[in-house]
């Protein structure tokens, strides 16, 4: 079998020039951990992303990252081919509220931009980072409320490039779940329909973005580290166990809400998952309640 260096020399000219080699993560991830990827893309085109998955198909494992806000990445040496969405980012109005929206689309300015037209529906997502991919692959969200509700359809590539189409009858979702992030596909846009603004969309925004301001946003962290379970704030149940403070390295639970992880410094992807296995197992042990991380560890969307 060909090996991936012999396979990275035969490339193309204009593949070659898209796809690097030994490039740290660690500055994709909000959380600054992380460790280096064997081979790198962040492919401009739909067709770019095509091609570089026909030339790779089969022959290593795939990891895709978007907006690096939910994922903590491992570290050391990610064998294979890591890929980022971020230059995936075009929007085309299709409508007044209908929108093809490229998944590395970021969800913060999506929603100023549906806002600026007088579109609304998605004041929910006040002050959540990342991009519309990945916040359609975790049906990102608050207050009962996610992003699938609002999408029609979305589009993605298997793992020799061949577009795949999900209308909404073709998938189903759920708190922090979507069935597509299962299906070992990379979404690369998706289909939304948004709604008239209405007079009670602005009191929404800021109730939302108030929520917010007990959060620590100016700190790195991938956002909230565990779900909420039925009935429950896990923020609140962290709190009452003690864990505010609680360290591993550089990894710390915050003192402002107890459901973040932050990165102080020089933190490790393993420090924080350290840390993660201790204040679930403190929570389970004070309070007999399981608590599921949100965060993903990034996996292959593809092996070989
Ligand atoms: N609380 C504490 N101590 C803490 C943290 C929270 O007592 O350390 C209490 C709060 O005072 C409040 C309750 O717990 O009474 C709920 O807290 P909050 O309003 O912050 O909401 P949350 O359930 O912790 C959810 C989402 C957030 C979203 C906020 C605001 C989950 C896991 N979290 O947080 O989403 O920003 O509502 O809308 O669903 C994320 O998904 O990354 C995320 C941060």
């Amino acid at each position: 079998m060909i090996s991936l260096d012999n396979l990275y020399s035969s490339l193309p000219d204009r593949l070659m020039r898209t796809i690097k080699e030994n490039q740290p993560l660690s500055q994709l991830s909000t959380l600054g951990t992380g460790g280096v990827a064997e081979f790198f893309a962040s492919p401009e085109s739909l067709e770019e992303l095509q091609e570089i998955l026909r030339f790779y198909a089969g022959k290593c494992p795939v990891y895709v990252i978007g907006g690096g806000s939910n994922i903590i990445i491992p570290d050391g040496n990610i064998k294979g081919l890591t890929i980022s969405t971020r230059n995936l980012k075009s929007i085309n109005w299709l409508g007044n509220f209908t929108a093809e929206i490229q998944s590395g689309f970021s969800l913060p300015l999506l929603l100023k931009t549906i806002r600026g037209r007088n579109s609304g529906g998605l004041e929910f997502a006040a002050g959540i980072p990342g991009t519309i991919g990945g916040a359609v692959a975790g049906n990102a969200g608050a207050g009962g409320k996610g992003i699938c509700d609002f999408v029609d359809e979305v589009r993605a590539l298997d793992s020799a490039g061949n577009l795949r189409i999900y209308r909404r009858s073709e998938f189903d979702y759920g708190y922090r779940r979507c069935s597509i992030s299962d299906e070992g596909v990379i979404i690369v846009s998706v289909l939304m329909t948004f709604r008239e603004s209405r007079a009670e969309d602005e009191k929404e925004f800021s109730d939302f973005m108030t929520r917010r301001k007990n959060q620590p946003l100016n700190s790195r962290s991938a956002g909230c580290t565990f779900k909420n379970p039925e009935g429950y704030s896990a923020g609140k149940l962290l709190d009452e166990c003690g864990c505010k403070g609680l360290c591993v390295g550089d990894a710390v639970v915050s003192d402002i809400h107890a459901n973040f992880i932050l990165n102080r410094g020089k933190a490790s992807s393993s420090d924080v998952l350290r840390l993660i296995e201790i204040c679930a197992s403190k929570v389970y042990g004070d309070m007999g309640i399981k608590l599921e991380p949100e965060i993903k560890t990034l996996s292959p969307c593809f092996c070989v």
